[in-house]
């Protein structure tokens, strides 16, 4: 059965597609599933990272599969990864961004496009995974609208907690109009620092995770801020492969956090 996660924050640069790639690593190295990573973001960082070859303004991309005129089929779109057991459906860059405004004057149906088009191929991967943009728009509405899971990405700090509300209404109406199955699987700490500040922020989101109607576990340890994540990220290895302990030691946290993740998804389905 497949099951679909989205990555969500509508901040800039908390780590969402950090998160979206190590997590699709975990799952092909360790967890032996088959997994599709969807860039439904106009920036195009997840295809940047794992289909540097599809980057830009593409033939097939999310933004045709997405644009009503074009409608591609989502299998035709899809595209290999550099890594065995990962396909990759890029974003097709500020086509994307237009599919999205495109979707807003839609009438019926604007919402579900994604989950439509994911429904043509479910049974050919074990795991999709959403790398949503930096925004709350017709994009991770859609995500959100697709998805048995969502993850939400957080950074620590007065601003990045303020935003967290805005983010849980829209989950709400989602969850009230488009997608009632829809679960706050996790959230995951990106980017932290030993130190008391932060200590005192994450009790903070702990706190605000726990008083919801479906109390959200945080999941442990943090990640940490570390020049390495980038570093692998840029230039497209796994943390599995980048050779230090630290580095395989993170890979082992996503794995876990999969682990999580997908528990959390199974209770929900029984
Ligand atoms: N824990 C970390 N330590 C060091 N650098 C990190 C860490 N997490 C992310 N980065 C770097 O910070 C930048 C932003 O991260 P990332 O792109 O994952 O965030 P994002 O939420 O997807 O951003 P956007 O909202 O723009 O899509 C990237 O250059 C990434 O490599
Ligand atoms: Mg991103």
């Amino acid at each position: 059965m497949t099951r679909t996660i989205a990555f969500a924050n509508q901040k800039g640069g908390v780590g969402k597609t950090t998160t979206t790639v190590n997590i699709a690593r975990a799952a092909i190295t360790d967890h032996g599933l088959k997994v599709l990573v969807i860039d439904a973001d106009p920036q195009g960082n997840a295809t940047k990272v794992l289909a540097p070859d599809h980057q830009g303004s593409l033939e097939r991309s999310l933004a045709t599969v997405l644009d009503k005129a074009k409608s591609t089929p989502i299998s035709e779109a899809i595209v290999a990864s550099e890594w065995d057991g990962l396909d990759v459906v890029p974003a097709g860059s500020d086509d994307l961004a237009d599919a999205a405004q495109s979707l807003v004057t839609m009438k019926a149906g604007r919402e579900s496009r994604l989950k439509k088009a994911i429904a043509e191929i479910e049974d050919r991967y074990d795991l999709v995974l959403i790398d949503c943009p930096p925004s709350l728009d017709q994009l991770p509405i859609n995500a959100f609208t697709a998805a048995d899971g969502l993850v939400v990405v957080a950074e620590l700090g007065q601003f990045a907690l303020d935003g967290l509300d805005r983010l849980l209404d829209t989950i709400e109406i989602i969850q009230e109009y488009t997608n009632a199955d829809l679960k706050i699987v996790a959230a995951i700490i990106n980017d932290a620092q030993q130190t008391k500040r932060m200590e005192h922020w994450r009790s903070e989101l702990a706190s605000i995770l726990e008083q919801l109607p479906e109390p959200v576990p945080l999941l442990d340890p943090p990640v940490q801020r570390a020049t390495f994540i980038a570093e692998a990220q840029e230039s497209g290895k796994g943390l599995d492969e980048w050779g230090t302990p630290k580095a395989s030691v993170l890979h082992q946290t996503y794995v876990q956090y999969l682990t999580t993740i997908l528990t959390s998804l199974k209770a929900e389905e029984s």
